[in-house]
């Protein structure tokens, strides 16, 4: 017999008289049992995990699957089944109006202090009445360089509604104070963050036109405003038609109802989204804002309002410009670095952290004849 690479097992057997009695090498029938017993074993083995696999594709969950895949596949199953019947329309005619009204709105934000002056950058921060101390923080250190609102960059806190009259009484004397909050009769939770850059943007074309680029934050987030001019000089002809963060390309809903980013499938009824620019910090143009409070009439509402923002821009047919430095986490401290032009934002930084962020000074040592 001519031997193979692929007949060589058959010889090695034929040889060892497994299938007959032409056998060169004698071996005892106690040895030939035990050989034919293993490759039993291994067949059976085989074709036996053969079929579980095949098994497992046709039960409804994977028995690979944890058992918290397995109770988020059962409340999907039951979100499809009540829901199916109205999922949300990608889009719709006037189906979205922003028709609430301020309660506090500080016209004074945007005004021209003289002839010559522009708005280069008007920064929205989202907060809740709750976070004075955070609002404080942010006001004694990186909103130092608007001057009170009076320098070529302005900001304002922006507000819903509370029940808490004690909670109402106290913003309203902040806003005396500071003049720097606005706030909208709309019930501030976060399922309703969308209402609240609708109101940014609203804001913005309407009171601030003059206002050339727009900074969406949170009041938990660390700017770096110098690092955040060069960024807008840089890049300001592609804001002109997008928004730029920390974006995403690709991302899909989460559908566990205990997860903060939750999404139903009557909400949103497909897998992925159109990708979005991190709520923690982006950045656009007046010109992006405008259209998309126009285009949002016939977008329906969304609850995650970066999602929202990014679907409005697809509509538009602008796009998610995904620029280094804007992080949605929060990079190691080192003053140089957060002070420097590497890094933009900085998310989670507690109030305290803030204050002592602000009061580090960048003192890198660098030879005498650089300096
Ligand atoms: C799914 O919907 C059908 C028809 O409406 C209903 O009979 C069934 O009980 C529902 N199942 C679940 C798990 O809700
Ligand atoms: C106008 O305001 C800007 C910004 O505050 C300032 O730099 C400039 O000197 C002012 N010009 C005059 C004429 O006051
Ligand atoms: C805040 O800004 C003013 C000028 O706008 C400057 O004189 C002052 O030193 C700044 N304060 C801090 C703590 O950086
Ligand atoms: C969002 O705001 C609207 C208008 O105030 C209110 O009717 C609705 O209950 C709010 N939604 C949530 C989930 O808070
Ligand atoms: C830290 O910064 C705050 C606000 O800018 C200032 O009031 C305070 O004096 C500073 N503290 C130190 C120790 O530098």
């Amino acid at each position: 017999m001519e031997t193979t690479w692929s007949t060589f097992p058959i010889w090695i057997l034929f040889r060892c008289g497994i299938f007959g009695h032409k056998s060169r090498i004698t071996i005892s029938l106690r040895a030939k049992v035990l050989i034919w017993a293993v490759l039993c074993v291994v067949v059976v083995t085989l074709v036996s995990a053969y079929a579980i696999s095949h098994m497992q594709i046709n039960l409804p969950f994977s028995h690979s699957a944890t058992r918290s895949n397995v109770r988020d596949m059962l409340m999907e199953i039951q979100v499809r089944n009540t829901t199916v019947l109205t999922p949300r329309p990608d889009a719709c005619e006037a189906c979205f109006s922003h028709n609430f009204k301020y309660v506090i709105d500080n016209d004074v934000m945007c005004k021209l202090y003289n002839d010559s002056q522009e708005i280069d950058l008007i920064i929205l921060i989202f907060t809740t009445h709750q976070h004075q101390k955070e609002r404080n923080a942010i006001r004694q250190t990186w909103l130092n360089y608007t001057n009170r609102n009076k320098a070529n960059i302005r900001y304002s806190f922006l507000l819903g509604e509370v029940l808490d009259e004690n909670m109402r009484k106290l913003v309203e004397e902040e806003s005396r104070i500071h003049n720097d909050i606005i706030k909208e009769d709309f019930v501030d939770t976060y399922q309703n963050l969308t209402h609240k850059i609708m109101m940014a943007f609203k804001y913005t074309i309407t009171k601030c036109p003059h206002a050339k680029f727009i900074l969406k934050t949170d009041d938990d987030v660390w700017v770096n405003i110098p690092g955040l001019l060069k960024v807008l000089q840089r890049e300001k002809m592609i804001l002109q038609t997008a928004v730029a963060g920390a974006c995403f390309h690709g991302a899909n809903p989460h559908r566990n109802p205990d997860s903060k980013w939750y999404a139903s499938f009557q909400s949103y009824p497909h897998d992925s989204y159109p990708g979005f620019c991190s709520g923690t910090g982006y950045v656009t143009s007046n010109n992006v804002a405008k259209k998309i409070f126009e285009i949002s009439k016939n977008v329906p509402f969304f609850h995650l309002e970066d999602v929202y923002v990014a679907m409005c821009l697809r509509k538009l047919g602008y796009r998610l410009y995904k620029i280094a430095g804007f992080n949605i986490g929060r990079p190691p401290f080192d003053p140089c670095l957060y002070k420097g032009d590497n890094l933009i934002t900085s998310h989670e930084v507690p109030s305290e952290m803030l204050i002592s962020y602000w009061n580090t000074t960048c003192t890198r040592w660098k030879p005498h004849f650089l300096v």
